[in-house]
């Protein structure tokens, strides 16, 4: 039986194969639709979640790989990094459709957790992989340099 500790709550599909990934694990059988599935072939970083808090494709990891660990995804993310992130997100007005950014959101927070002092080139890279249709790259960058200088400020206060 799988067995999954998911947003800090232990939960068991009896029915799923464990060997499914976890994309369709958390949209079908757990109507988790949060996490997106944009391209299915880890290019596009829609279905961006955290494994022990860091970043995995969804689409491409096997539920088994998950057991015994602990998955966040974006309805379960908290903490500051991610409060500053929201709170910069929504005074930014970075979405448009809204699709990826459960994606972009899931990598930001990963990112400013790991690399507080981060240069704007570093967070290129670390948000390279995260795909927007809509072109909201320039909002996102001025979202990260906003909840930055705000986590910044915090810890020097
Ligand atoms: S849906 Fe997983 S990377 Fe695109
Ligand atoms: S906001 Fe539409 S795809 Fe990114």
């Amino acid at each position: 039986m799988l067995r999954l500790r998911i947003n800090g709550e232990d939960r068991e599909l009896p029915e799923a194969d464990p060997q499914t990934p976890l994309l369709w694990i958390l949209r079908d059988h757990l109507a988790m639709t949060g996490t997106r599935y944009g391209c299915g072939k880890g290019l596009c970083g829609a279905c961006t979640i955290h494994l022990d808090g860091n970043p995995i494709r969804a689409c491409l990891t096997p539920a088994a790989a998950a057991e015994g660990k602990e998955l966040t995804t974006i309805e379960g993310l908290g903490g500051a990094v991610a409060s500053a992130l929201r709170q910069a997100w929504t005074e930014q007005r970075v979405p448009q459709c809204g699709f990826c950014q459960g994606g972009q959101l899931m990598s930001a927070e990963h990112h400013l957790r790991t690399n507080p002092q981060a240069t704007e080139q570093a967070q290129h890279g670390a948000m390279s992989g995260n795909l927007c249709r809509c072109g909201t790259y320039t909002r996102i960058d001025a979202a990260m340099k906003q909840a930055q200088t705000a986590l910044n400020q915090e810890e020097n206060s």
